[in-house]
């Protein structure tokens, strides 16, 4: 089912969810069919549960080509549940980033190139990846809903955030 995502201003966004304690059951399953739905929906690169009002550690991302995020290489679909995340280094990235809970917006945001991610998919099986660039960066920004911290927080130079549409062109520019 296709869930309404809440939007920056929602005392909810700021809230830190609650593990998973059970795998493997109806109400698991209802909730990730509902966040792939929400995403594939919305053509996002990935969803959280606090995006739609549930206050539990899953996130699901993945695609295979993203009109939001054109230049991005194909990331496998992905239920993540309790993830521990593990930089890989010292190396960090700026690179842009938008979030269905702040439409039409992307800023600039820092984040570690390297990373190792685990947790469960929603049958208790372990997930352990090693991945670095977009797919780092997706999996650092869905990961940051379930501590409550949106994007825009992490922003350092706030000139460098806007509406898409304006931002384009310089992004054009500095991509050449
Ligand atoms: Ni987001």
């Amino acid at each position: 089912m296709i869930r309404n995502v809440l939007k920056m201003g929602d005392p909810r966004l700021l809230e830190t969810s609650s593990p998973i304690a059970q795998f493997g059951t109806s109400e698991l399953d209802a909730l990730v069919r509902d966040l792939l739905d929400t995403m594939l929906h919305l053509n996002g690169a990935g969803l959280a549960a606090p995006q739609i009002g549930v206050g539990l550690r899953v996130v699901v991302f993945g695609f295979k080509f993203n009109s939001r995020y054109p230049d991005a290489g194909e990331i496998p679909e992905t239920v993540l549940i309790n993830p521990v995340l593990t930089p890989m280094g010292l190396e960090q990235d700026s690179g842009w980033e938008g979030c269905l809970s702040v439409p039409g917006l992307r800023g600039e945001v820092s984040r570690w190139r390297r990373l190792r991610y685990e947790g469960y998919d929603a049958n208790g099986n372990g997930i352990c990846r090693d991945v670095t660039d977009f797919h780092a960066r997706v999996v650092q920004h869905e990961c940051d809903h379930l501590d409550g911290i949106l994007y825009p927080t992490r922003i350092r130079d706030l000139q460098r955030f806007g509406f898409v549409d304006e931002l384009t062109p310089t992004r054009v520019a500095e991509s050449e």
